[in-house]
């Protein structure tokens, strides 16, 4: 007889982790066994996060704030979390409407958790941000991929509307909705907002939105938050974070937005499953949303420049196919040419990138489900001259594979 350990559910073995961390896991053996590893694979800026942040969970330990806190974070942290949104956004939400958690995906736990009957459908637009259709998996309900349009290389990714329409049926409880999206680098546009929108009020679905890359917007394009729509409350399970905006990836901070009664459920399983979110931390993280912001607007900047040095050095490579993405920090080329002509999987050429040339990529697919096997996902927020450099190893890789 198996022992009561090992008999554990089996959706828990069938989950699937996320690549980014696993091919962090194999850059740093590389490093060990003396390799000089250049990674494009994991989704953080690579500055620190800035100083007057850090000081201000500093000043927390100094004075000596290590307890527990309110389970849904301190009221002065969602006073600044709401006065942020409400200023940007020019919505109406109140700190009784905000839930801080451990990183925004915490946040999508607790949005699924809440709503999600086993047999359920979510229909996540893919590729797809792994946490959603996973979680969904985990809690008994189906995701529902529906692949992005892609335009070709001038006009890069966007929603397939009809698509999702169609793709509703009976189950359905939910549409994810994660803009600007990872990890294809594009900025969905007000229009696309609407219209999702729109059909989440027809049919009556729940928006699960996450606007985590809300800052990462590049040629000043228009951004429409979900949040702007004034019924707010009846569609939305609202995701945003300090990871990325604020390079607080390992502070662990998020939260959600969601209507008051749903806010106070929520904050019962969030008790039971973590407490509060980290003391010290909600400390530093008021600091971060009060700003200064030019840090952020100064991030942002450097940004967009290496994403237009990445772009245009991913073109010099042979079969790949580039465009500039305009939000979050990813670009995701095309380089279903190479596969084709050179006999190759996508997982195989990111492997053996890795294994020869030491350059950490992500294969399309590990954004669940197909839509991303002809594509690569490199994020931008690398030093320009290991960008210089990567890309250069990228070449030389794809010219071997063409030599042999
Ligand atoms: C779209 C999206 N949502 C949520 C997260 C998770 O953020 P956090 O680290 O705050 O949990 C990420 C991180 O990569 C992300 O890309």
């Amino acid at each position: 007889m198996q022992v009561p350990t090992l008999s554990f559910k089996p959706i828990v073995s069938e989950l699937l982790g996320e690549a980014a961390f696993v091919y962090i896991a194999k850059a740093r053996e590389l490093e060990r066994a003396g390799h000089r590893v250049i990674s494009f694979g994991v989704g953080q800026p690579d500055i620190p996060t800035f100083q007057h942040i850090i000081e201000a969970a500093k000043r927390a330990l100094d004075e000596k704030f290590t307890g527990y806190t309110e389970t849904p974070g301190i009221r002065e942290l969602r006073e600044a979390i709401v006065e942020y949104l409400n200023s940007r956004y020019g919505t109406d939400v109140r700190p009784t409407e905000v839930i801080v958690t451990p990183g925004a995906k915490g946040a999508i736990f607790l949005a699924l958790a809440a709503y999600l009957n086993p047999g359920d459908e979510v229909i996540v637009p893919e590729p797809s941000y792994p946490a959603y259709p996973e979680v969904t998996r985990f809690l008994g309900a189906r995701p529902v991929f529906v692949p992005l349009k892609w335009l070709g290389p001038s006009g890069g990714f966007v929603l397939d509307v009809e698509a999702i329409e169609a793709a509703i049926t009976s189950r359905t409880k939910a549409i994810v909705v994660n803009n600007p999206h990872n990890p294809t680098g594009a900025l969905f546009t007000p229009s696309q907002v609407d219209r999702i929108y729109e059909i989440a009020r027809e049919r009556r679905l729940m928006l699960l939105v996450d606007e985590i890359y809300d800052n990462f917007i590049y040629d000043n394009q228009p951004f429409k938050s979900f949040l702007s729509f004034g019924d707010w409350r009846d569609y939305l399970l609202y995701v945003n974070g300090f990871s990325k905006t604020f390079s607080m990836t390992g502070w662990r901070l998020g939260y959600l937005v969601v209507r008051e009664e749903v806010a106070t459920k929520l904050t019962r399983l969030a008790v039971n499953v973590w407490s509060c979110p980290v003391s010290f931390a909600q400390k530093a993280a008021i600091e971060a949303i009060k700003g200064p912001w030019e840090p952020v607007r100064e991030m942002i900047r450097l940004f967009q420049q290496r994403r237009d040095l990445i772009v245009r050095k991913l073109r010099e490579v042979r079969g790949f196919e580039a465009w500039p993405s305009t939000g979050a920090f990813y670009v995701f080329p095309r380089i279903g040419r190479v596969l084709d002509e050179v006999g190759i999987s996508v997982e195989e050429f990111v492997e053996r990138l890795l294994y020869t040339k030491y350059v950490v990529t992500l294969p399309g697919t590990v954004f669940p489900d197909k839509a991303g096997r002809e594509f690569i996902r490199l994020s931008f927020a690398v030093d320009s001259k290991l960008i210089e450099e990567g890309v250069e190893r990228i070449k030389s890789f794809v010219e071997s594979l063409y030599a042999r």
